[in-house]
């Protein structure tokens, strides 16, 4: 890849910046959290785009940025193959920012020392600003900052001033004496920094300059463009779900492309109660869409038959979903692309940037739900957004507002909530249980304050009174649960009066049910699922 290139993995293509619009370009060394310095940006309305570190200078004056920031990296700059910038980016009278490893690179070029820290730094940190600036504007004078390093920044040349320091960094902050260039050792883009999306906002409005008009109606029309370029004439297959992720690509695609869509429903009869109706729904009434609704539901349950262990429910599920899918598309001519709801943090959680320098995590169950050899090529619209971005696009393409904030549903659906055997009658008393759960916390407002609540039914029985007669029913648990990233979650402190609700209308109206309990453990050391 040449210095040029900056449509590597993991960054956003910047030959379509829009015309007259703000931009900040955010230099990518390899940092596991460059999205999220993207995204602070972007929070205060301005268009950000993350390059390659080695973007050339002509490029960087053809995009025109009014600031530029450079990411952190795992890299030492010490090191043969560290990533490097173009110098005459030094050149340019442009605002810019280094974050860790990005300030030492800024620093180093300007004529500082950089030494390997004595000891390497993880963790929060207090950090207290000694010198008065734009950046630490309307802040107090101590914040606990989330450090992340091995080596600093160790012999500040005469050019900078230090901003703040830590008891073992001299130098958590600095400015440039004249011009606007700062550096961060600290991470300003991460939740534990306490005020740091304050911080970028400040360097983005007070040292850029900006004005902030930029919203993510204009990030659909760049999409748009790019995905009609792309297509060209041909078909785009898109598997919907049900859930937001999907949705949000199809409405998209839709708008993008139109009649060159065909969407494939796999309804795996392991769906929540309606599921199959809304889908239809909106996709085919509201957008008119080619939607190919495949039940399989036959299929699925009759090879699940008998099976209770939760990792073989899932393999069956994942093995009969791609056979039905790719039968499908074979259905559907001329189809060359295939549109899937991939999220940032999917990508970064399973280390997809494999040709950057970013260093890989850990790799996520949710990723990758159909194979590579079904020979189609992948368009991921969604691939540099988080959650909260991928909503506000789906209410702007039209989408209602009960699908955007409609709880993850895991793939393999009711089968890992209806634990022990499935059966076609377990499935309905779950379905049944599940839709008033999620009725109680629609009226009640609650569905909004949790992340993610289900029912799941137990494969015991408990004794239990109803009239004068003696009943041996199952129970139902109900789990609910607050939780930024559903890698560790509290249980949800729900109302008593609205779990009585829930409780009451359970057992008197779901046949087969004569206990309700409700799930009181955290993740860990439970799962959000309950099996
Ligand atoms: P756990 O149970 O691991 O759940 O705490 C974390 C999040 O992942 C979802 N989940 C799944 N999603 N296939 C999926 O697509 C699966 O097999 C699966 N298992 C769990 C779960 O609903 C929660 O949001």
């Amino acid at each position: 890849m040449n210095a040029n290139d900056s449509s590597a993995p993991g960054c956003l293509d910047v030959h379509s910046v829009p015309d007259n619009e703000e931009v900040v370009l955010v230099f990518d060394f390899g940092s596991q959290t460059a999205q999220l310095i993207a995204r602070r940006v972007r929070e205060q309305n301005v268009f950000c785009q993350i390059v390659r570190h080695d973007l050339s200078v002509e490029r960087v004056r053809e995009l025109n940025p009014i600031g530029i920031i450079f990411s952190g990296g795992p890299a030492s700059v010490y090191a043969d193959d560290a990533p490097q910038p173009d110098p005459a980016l030094f050149d340019l009278d442009i605002p810019m920012l280094g974050i860790c490893y990005g300030m030492q690179v800024l620093c180093r070029y300007l004529g500082s020392d950089v030494n390997a820290g004595q000891s390497r730094e993880f963790g929060r940190t207090t950090c207290r600003v000694h010198e008065p600036s734009e950046f630490f504007q309307d802040l107090p004078p101590e914040l606990t900052v989330w450090m992340s390093h091995g080596d600093q920044v160790d012999n500040l040349n005469t050019q900078f001033i230090s901003l703040a320091a830590t008891s073992t960094c001299p130098y958590a902050a600095v400015k440039h004496r004249q011009r606007p260039i700062f550096g961060l050792q600290f991470h300003p883009e991460v939740t534990h920094t306490e005020s740091g999306g304050q911080m970028l906002s400040n360097f983005v409005k007070h040292v850029c300059g900006a004005k902030g008009t930029w919203r993510i109606s204009s990030l659909i029309d760049r999409e748009i463009d790019s995905i009609r370029e792309r297509v060209g004439k041909s078909r785009v297959i898109c598997g919907l779900s049900g859930g937001v992720d999907s949705s949000v690509v199809a409405a998209l695609l839709y708008r993008a492309i139109g009649p060159q869509l065909s969407c494939i429903f796999v309804d795996n009869g392991l769906l929540r109660k309606g599921e199959s109706d809304s889908v239809r729904h909106h996709f085919q009434e509201h957008f008119r869409t080619d939607l190919h609704v495949v039940d399989a539901s036959k299929q699925f349950l009759g090879e699940l038959s008998g099976v209770s262990d939760p990792q073989k429910k899932r393999k069956i599920i994942g093995k009969i979903f791609i056979d039905v899918f790719r039968e499908e598309a074979k259905s559907i001519d001329d189809a060359r692309f295939l549109a899937q709801g991939t999220l940032y943090p999917d990508v970064i959680e399973s280390g997809a940037n494999k040709d950057g320098p970013a260093a890989t995590i850990k790799s996520h169950h949710n990723v990758g739900g159909l194979p590579e050899e079904l020979g189609f090529e992948l368009i991921e619209p969604l691939r540099d957004l988080f959650k909260d971005e991928v909503r506000k696009m789906g209410l702007e393409l039209g989408l209602p507002e009960q699908l955007i904030w409609r709880h993850p549903f895991p793939g393999p659906g009711l089968a890992v909530r209806c634990l022990g055997e499935i059966t076609p009658d377990r499935l309905e008393t779950l379905r049944e249980a599940d839709a008033i759960l999620l009725e109680e916390l629609k009226t009640s407002g609650y569905y909004r304050k949790v992340q993610q609540a289900f029912a799941v039914l137990l494969p015991v029985q408990s004794v239990g009174v109803m009239g004068d007669g003696r009943t041996y029913e199952n129970p139902i648990a109900i789990r609910a649960v607050n939780t930024d990233d559903f890698m560790t979650a509290d249980w949800s402190q729900l109302p008593y009066e609205l779990l009585q609700n829930i409780s009451t209308r359970i057992t008197n109206s779901v046949r087969g049910v004569n206990r309700v309990v409700y799930d009181i453990s955290s993740k860990p050391p439970s799962t959000i699922e309950w099996e």
